[in-house]
Order: C-alpha cells, then sequence, then structure tokens
C-alpha cells in the first residue's frame, strides 16, 4: 500500500486525459427502457454478493440505476464507480449512520450504495447540469430511497449549498479526476468540507487514462495526503464486478485522501 503526502513517499499515480471516452461501456442486464426527455433509459441491477460462509448464506445486495444514452457524462454508469461502490460494500459494516457525500455523482452507484447499507446519503452533481440532478433522482427512485438528499454542487464554488452542509464523514468521488483543469476545484470543494470535519476521508476512484497527469503537488498545496487502496484487497481486480461486464478491461484505481495532519 502506497503512501503519499506532503511531497513524501512514492509519486502519486497518473490521472486521467483531458476527456474519458464519450461512450461508456453498453449496459449488460437491461431491466427494461423508458424515457428520459426523449432519449432512451436501460434500467441496469448490479447485485453485489459475497461468498456464502460455513453454514451460512453469503449477503446479496441489488443496486438498480437507470443509464441514459445521452451525451453528458453523468447519465450513464463508469467503471470507476463499480469499483467504489466494491469498496463500499467490503466496508457495508461501518457505514450505517455515516454522512456521506458523493460528489460528480451523476447516476450515483456508490452513493446509493452507502444509502442502502445505511449511511446518511446526501447525492450531488454541477448545479449546471440539471439532467445529471435528476438522474440521481430517478436512481433514488428506483432504490426506494426517497430520505436521500439531492443537490447542485459545483466543484470549486462557495455556495450556499456547500455552506450550509452538516459536516461530513465520508466523501465519495468517482471518475471526477478526469479533466486536469478541474482537480483543484475538486480539493477546493473538499478542502472545505475537511475544514467542517478534519477526520473526513475522500474515498475515490479514478481511471488511468493518461500518464502525464499527477495530483502529487496539489495534495501538497492542499495539506492532504492519499493511501492507494490494492484492488485485491477488496475483491475488485477483476474485469466483472457485481455481475455487470465493468470495469471490464479499464484501468481503475482507488485512493484514500484525507487531511494531511490526520492519521490514517
Ligand atoms: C465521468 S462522469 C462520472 C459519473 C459517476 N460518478 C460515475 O462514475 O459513474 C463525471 C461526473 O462529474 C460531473 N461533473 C462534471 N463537472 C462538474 C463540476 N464542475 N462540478 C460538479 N460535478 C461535475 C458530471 O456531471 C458527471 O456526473
Amino acid at each position: 500500500m502506497a503512501t503519499w503526502r506532503r511531497g513524501g513517499g512514492p509519486r502519486a499515480r497518473s490521472l486521467g486525459a483531458r476527456r474519458p471516452p464519450l461512450l461508456p461501456p453498453a449496459p449488460d442486464s437491461p431491466l427494461g427502457e423508458r424515457g428520459f426527455r426523449g432519449h432512451v433509459v436501460r434500467a441496469q441491477c448490479f447485485r453485489f454478493s459475497e461468498e456464502p460462509g460455513p453454514g451460512a448464506e453469503g449477503a446479496v445486495l441489488e443496486v438498480h440505476v437507470p443509464q441514459v444514452l445521452h451525451l453528458q457524462y453523468g447519465m450513464y454508469v463508469w467503471p470507476c464507480a463499480v469499483v467504489l461502490a466494491q469498496y463500499l460494500w467490503f466496508h457495508r459494516r461501518s457505514l450505517p449512520g455515516k454522512a456521506v457525500l458523493e460528489i460528480g455523482g451523476g447516476v450515483s452507484l456508490p452513493g446509493i450504495m452507502a444509502a442502502k447499507c445505511g449511511a446518511e446519503v446526501i447525492l450531488s452533481d454541477s448545479s449546471e447540469l440539471p439532467h445529471c440532478l435528476e438522474v440521481c433522482w430517478q436512481s433514488c427512485q428506483m432504490n426506494n430511497l426517497p430520505q436521500v438528499r439531492i443537490i447542485g454542487l459545483t466543484w470549486g464554488h462557495m455556495s450556499q449549498e456547500l455552506l450550509a452542509l452538516p459536516p461530513q464523514d465520508i466523501l465519495l468521488a468517482s471518475d471526477v479526476f478526469f479533466e486536469p483543469e478541474d482537480f483543484e476545484d475538486i480539493l477546493t470543494t473538499v478542502y472545505f468540507l475537511m475544514q467542517k470535519n478534519p477526520k473526513v476521508q475522500l474515498w475515490s476512484t479514478y481511471q488511468v487514462r493518461s500518464a502525464d497527469w499527477s495530483l502529487e503537488a496539489l495534495l501538497y498545496k492542499w495539506d492532504m495526503k492519499c493511501v492507494h487502496i490494492p484492488l485485491e484487497s477488496f475483491d475488485a481486480d477483476k474485469e466483472n464486478i457485481a455481475e455487470s461486464a465493468l470495469p471490464g478491461r479499464h484501468t481503475v484505481e482507488m485512493l484514500v485522501i484525507s487531511f494531511a495532519k490526520d492519521s490514517l
């Protein structure tokens, strides 16, 4: 397990290229189709399970989400989301009662997983992308989670919504580090939330698309440290997770980022 903090330790892994590829992998287990403002919607079921133990059936949890054929990135599930949801599944016993905020959630598979495991969840996406906020809402509907709040939260903006947030325990961010010009905005928002609770952790997955970008200097600047979590430690080092065809052959990395002065 590699740890990066304040310039010490190994170089932070390379992050995303300028943009992710426009089309996601096709949903592989459609449950039906219905319209979303004229766009085709396929409902997909992700089925997370654990190996049965001696004399006991393994736990199973299903998450249903919409996948919308739409050009906006938040309208379908990215490979990173399944890996992050698998991490949550592995840590499900620690989630009940935790305050969890997902940023750049889109379909919000990880946030929905956290809510189904008993966390108090707020989902968010850019306040300038109402379709993405609507798809957050659809995900909640499909999983019968009326208690989950949805807010517009644009990275780097000091909005009323951000200022009014209660302290959070865990921040979720799946495939948000793909546009280097956004990295600092994301960390600004995270830093603000770290001021409210210095023990908050950012659980984030990113897709390796380019060797050119790194978070190291920004983490140092914002007084944060980062631990790289090996995928095999939570059974995510495979092409098919939760009975889906994701993450496929995409290279996904899992990070836990926290305030540098706090010990992980
Ligand atoms: C690659 S998609 C990932 C979606 C989802 N987290 C997943 O992994 O399936 C990036 C997400 O970031 C959101 N986003 C893009 N720019 C944003 C911004 N400036 N502030 C907040 N969210 C943003 C997009 O709407 C989209 O939902």
